[in-house]
């Protein structure tokens, strides 16, 4: 960290945590996302002088000191939340956004009936937050987000990247001990659209939230 961050004053936001389609009232598709890595950039953010929002999916932690929180469910719900709080300097996107959704979610509880098998959903793609925001005409001067990859890590974050004309990508493998999702520890590859490559960690995500935003702060204007 430099004796004036460059995030001092900035307007940076997150968004974090899981997001629950619902299916009918008492059902929905999640993930395992727990939040931990956006709170963690919120929090850093926000003690490094950050005007800090943080869009958060359902999750079950405080609101970081000094960091306002908005809370929605459903990717759409994020998606309309995180929009409207641009113009921002910076975006992170951490949040695990389901790529599906159920077309509609059903007033009454599904039943199941005798004899029957199988249940089909139509699930559709919901809307893409982070491309969304890279082709804004209220683009933030650094747009980043996360991939979180089970193999082929470096290949599908490098792609993601292009394809979502983003500044940085934090590439994380899940599926694997001591890193990914619920754990409070993780390894971050973080691909540049400069072409750079870092490696940060192991470390605890509260770590890795300040490495990675060294990495934000080196590329925004002075
Ligand atoms: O394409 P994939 O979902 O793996 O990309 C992950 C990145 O994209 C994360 O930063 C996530 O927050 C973002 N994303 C999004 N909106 C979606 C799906 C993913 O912002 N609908």
């Amino acid at each position: 960290m430099s004796a004036v961050d460059a995030l001092q004053g900035r307007r940076v936001l997150v968004s974090a945590g899981p997001t629950f389609e619902d299916i009918d009232p008492v059902r929905f598709i999640g993930n395992r996302s727990s939040g931990k890595m956006g709170f963690a950039v919120a929090q850093a953010a926000a003690r490094r002088g950050a005007r800090v929002v943080l869009v958060a999916g359902p999750v079950s932690l405080p609101t970081p000191e000094g960091v306002t929180r908005i809370d929605v469910r459903s990717a759409a719900q994020m998606h309309e939340a995180v929009l409207a709080q641009l113009p921002a300097d910076v975006y992170v996107g951490a949040a695990a956004v389901a790529d599906f959704a159920p077309a509609q979610a059903a007033s009454n509880k599904i039943k199941k009936t005798a004899g029957q098998d199988t249940l089909s959903l139509t699930l559709v793609r919901t809307r893409d937050i982070l491309a969304d925001i890279a082709m804004h005409a209220q683009r933030p001067r650094l747009v980043v987000g996360f991939a979180a990859e089970t193999d082929h890590v470096e290949a599908y974050a490098r792609g993601k990247l292009e394809n979502k004309r983003l500044d940085l990508i934090a590439a994380n493998r899940v599926g694997v001990e001591g890193g990914g999702f619920e754990s409070d520890d993780n390894t971050l590859a973080v691909y540049g659209a400069d072409g750079s490559a870092q490696v940060l960690g192991p470390a605890p995500k509260t770590v890795l939230a300040d490495a990675l935003l060294d990495l934000i702060a080196a590329r925004l204007p002075g």
